[in-house]
């Protein structure tokens, strides 16, 4: 038999009260779809579709590489109807057992959904719904129930009568169905209530008319297969696995010296014996590795970073490799396709994008360096520039190794530095450097005797006021 999924993405998530795409939302930093997506791939699903309609086009980009099937609902008449529109795919599927989920649950349990589908699959039934025993169930559908094993009806919270609100067993919003079974089943509802829209939860009450009641599987973690409605109970999921995230870590030997303000996202790796200070925020796919010191208020993101390096207060790092022993910051804010080899030193204000600097290089204040390779142990004074942008292309910047750049330097690209040459401050650099040399650009400096004493002669300076 095969197993298919359906993900419903296609509501507008009207109580998120955002233009974005609720299953965009950002949980930990990561969509709250992409998360889901993540948690139902070690379910191994022959087929999966997402329902996509709200902000389709925003949700089918995060879908795109990832080669899940994508069926447009438009417009958006409910539950129900997001499912009929998957007849074409369910069809092409043949005989399947279906799971349906709603994508705003990004932390589906894996573990007890596998175990909920092996029940359906075993027990013949045509339906099955996944039920949560919820304190406050307001806004949930509840589940009525006259045996402990299946459904008799499922009522929205809208319809619901004062005692059936009274009701704490709620349905999470996913199901397993037999397929095409319920394709048939669908076509037995109607929109005759109070939103007008066709709810899927309908066919719980058809079945239990036809003595095909759905079975009721009851779980052991509400909190998971709860869905996010609200900015604020995202807010709430994004604080619970933020910290469960930096549990695990410290676990594994990571010391976190604030729990409350350290910001790991799920796709990061950190070896052991880092060292994480206050505020500091580790983002999608970063690696860290062991021994690394970060402190506070800096952000990786996208970062591979060597073993023993030291990243320093305020610094912003985005899609950069380094070696080992690498010492950056403070506010240091290194760009895409920055690579720095072993012990390379990165000061304040300096910044850099598409930069290989090979071992030892030192770069340690206010500089821009863009486009650009340097060999190993070059300094780079402070303030030097790449003018890597000439108005239409970007041009790159070659240092030879052990090269000597004075401060103030402008290297105007493209253009290379030879092996072990020296550039005097303050020079601009228009053309090669050949190895060896010395290079200055300036016009030579003129003292002017007196000059001061004359002006104020003049009447300029003297009456103190301009
Ligand atoms: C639904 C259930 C409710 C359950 C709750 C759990 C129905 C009628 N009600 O209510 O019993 O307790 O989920 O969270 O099913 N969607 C579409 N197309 C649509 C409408 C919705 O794809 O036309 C998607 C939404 O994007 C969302 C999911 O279906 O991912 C659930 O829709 P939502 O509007 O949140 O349903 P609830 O009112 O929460
Ligand atoms: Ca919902």
């Amino acid at each position: 038999m095969k197993r298919t999924l359906i993900i419903l993405a296609a509501g507008k998530g009207t109580r998120m009260k955002s233009p974005l795409p609720k299953v965009l939302h950002p949980l930990l930093g990561r969509p709250m779809l992409a998360h889901l997506l993540e948690a139902t791939r070690t379910l191994q699903f022959d087929e999966t579709a997402v329902v996509v309609g709200h902000g389709a086009e925003r949700v089918e980009a995060l879908l795109a590489p990832t080669g899940v099937k994508t069926v447009l609902q438009e417009p958006q008449l409910g539950t129900g109807h997001a499912l009929m529109a998957c007849e074409k795919f369910l069809r092409d599927s043949g005989e399947s057992e279906c799971m349906l989920v709603a994508g705003d649950v990004p932390l589906l349990p894996v573990e007890e959904a596998l175990f909920f589908r092996e029940r359906f699959h075993e027990s013949g039934a045509k339906a099955a719904v996944v039920a949560i025993d919820l304190p406050d169930p307001t806004g949930y559908g509840r589940i009525l129930t006259s045996d402990d094993e299946t459904v008799d009806s499922i009522v929205e919270e809208r319809d619901a009568t004062e005692r059936e609100k009274r009701l704490t067993w709620v349905n999470s919003g996913a199901y397993f169905f037999k397929s095409p079974w319920i394709l048939d089943a669908l076509k037995e509802i109607g929109n005759d209530n109070s939103q007008g829209e066709y709810y899927l939860t309908d066919i719980f009450a058809r079945l239990k008319e036809t003595g095909e009641a759905a079975r009721l599987y009851r779980s052991c973690k509400p909190k998971a297969w709860l869905g996010v409605n609200t900015q604020a109970q995202l807010a709430d999921m994004t604080d619970a696995l933020r910290r469960s995230v930096v549990e695990e870590w410290m676990e594994r030997g990571v010391v976190v010296m604030d729990t409350k303000s350290t910001w790991i996202e799920t796709q990061v790796k950190l070896g052991a014996g880092v060292v994480l200070q206050p505020y500091v925020r580790l983002c999608g796919k970063t690696t860290i590795g062991g021994g690394v010191e970060i402190r506070s208020f800096s952000t990786i993101t996208d970062c591979s970073i060597g073993a023993d390096s030291l990243v320093k207060e305020h610094c912003v790092l985005e899609k950069t490799v380094t070696g080992k022993g690498c010492s950056i910051g403070p506010f240091s804010r290194t760009r895409e396709g920055t690579v720095l080899e072993e012990d390379v030193r990165l000061g304040n204000f300096v910044e850099t994008k598409k930069a290989h600097l090979e071992s030892g290089v030192k770069a340690s204040h206010l500089s821009y360096l863009g486009d650009a390779a340097v060999g190993e142990g070059s300094n780079i004074g402070a303030g030097t520039i790449t003018c890597n942008y000439d108005g239409v292309n970007k041009n790159r910047t070659v240092l030879g190794k052990n090269v000597f750049i004075g401060s103030d330097t402008q290297l105007v690209a493209p253009v290379t530095v030879g092996d072990g040459a020296y550039v005097g401050a303050g020079t601009t650099v228009t053309k090669e450097v050949p190895p060896g040399s010395l290079a200055v650009s300036r016009t030579p400096q003129k003292n002017i005797q007196g000059w001061v004493e004359r002006k104020k002669e003049n009447g300029n300076a003297s009456s103190g006021e301009r």
